[in-house]
C-alpha cells in the first residue's frame, strides 16, 4: 500500500460521523426520560498492523481490502440487556443515511469460542472532496455482559497469539456460559421488577378512582 494515511481517511471520517449519529440516538433515548436501549458507543479505525496481519491471515490482496476486509471502519453499540439488541438493530434497518448489506446473529448461533454478538455490516457515504465514497462499516451490538467477555478474550488472544492452550479454551467457554446466564438472569428480574411496577401503578389508579 502506497500511502495508508490517504487510503484511511474516509474511514477515519466515516467513524468520526458514525460516533456522533450513534451517541445521538443514545441522546435521543435520554432526553425522553425512557430507558435507552443504548448504554454506550465505541468507534475505532482498525490500526495497519491489524489491517496487514488480518488481510495476510485471511489471504486478502491489499488491494480489494476495500471490497474484502468489512471492518476497517468499527463501531459498537453497548446495551443493558439482550432484548434492547433487537431494539438498536430496528433502528439501524429504519435508517437511511447507510444500507445494510450484511447481518450476522452471533447471538443465536455463537462462535465455537463463546463469542457472541450481532453484527450488522454497512455501507456508508463518506462525502469527499473527491465526491462520494462508499465504504463498508462494521456495527458490533451487545451487550455489556457479552462485551466484558470480548474484550478479555480479545486481550488474552493477543497475548497468546491466538494459540489458546485447550484448557484455556475451555475456561473461556465457560466463562462465555457465566456472561450468558448473567445477561439471562439480569433480563428475568427487569422483568419482575416491571411486573411489580404495573400492578402498584394498577392498584394506585384503583384506590384513587375509589377516593374521588
Ligand atoms: P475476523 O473474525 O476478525 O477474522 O473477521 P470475519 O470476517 O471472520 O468476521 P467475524 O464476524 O467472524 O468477526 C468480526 C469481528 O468480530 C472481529 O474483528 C472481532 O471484533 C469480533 N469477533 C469475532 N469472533 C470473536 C471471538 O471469538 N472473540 C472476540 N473477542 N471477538 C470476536
Ligand atoms: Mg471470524
Amino acid at each position: 500500500m502506497a500511502d495508508w494515511d490517504e487510503f484511511l481517511t474516509p474511514y477515519k471520517q466515516a467513524v468520526d460521523e458514525l460516533k456522533v449519529k450513534l451517541k445521538g440516538m443514545r441522546a435521543q433515548f435520554e432526553k425522553e426520560h425512557t430507558h435507552s436501549p443504548i448504554e454506550f458507543v465505541t468507534g475505532r479505525v482498525k490500526p495497519v498492523a491489524s489491517i496487514i496481519e488480518k488481510a495476510a491471515m485471511k489471504g486478502i490482496p491489499l488491494d480489494r481490502l476495500e471490497e474484502e476486509m468489512q471492518d476497517i471502519a468499527g463501531l459498537r453499540m453497548m446495551c443493558q440487556f439482550v432484548d434492547d439488541i433487537k431494539i438498536v438493530v430496528g433502528l439501524l434497518r429504519r435508517r437511511n443515511d447507510f444500507r445494510i448489506v450484511e447481518e450476522k446473529d452471533y447471538i443465536s448461533n455463537k462462535k465455537p469460542s463463546g463469542y457472541r454478538s450481532y453484527h450488522v455490516i454497512i455501507e456508508y457515504p463518506v462525502q469527499t472532496i473527491r465526491g462520494e465514497k462508499k465504504i463498508l462499516a462494521e456495527i458490533q451490538i451487545r451487550t455489556l455482559a457479552m462485551n466484558f467477555w470480548a474484550t478479555i478474550e480479545h486481550s488474552l488472544n493477543y497475548k497468546y497469539k491466538g494459540r489458546f492452550p485447550e484448557e484455556i479454551n475451555m475456561r473461556l467457554k465457560r466463562a462465555a456460559e457465566a456472561a450468558f446466564r448473567l445477561d439471562e438472569e439480569m433480563s428475568e428480574i427487569r422483568e419482575e421488577i416491571q411486573e411489580a411496577q404495573m400492578y402498584f401503578t394498577k392498584n394506585k389508579e384503583q384506590a384513587d378512582q375509589k377516593s374521588q
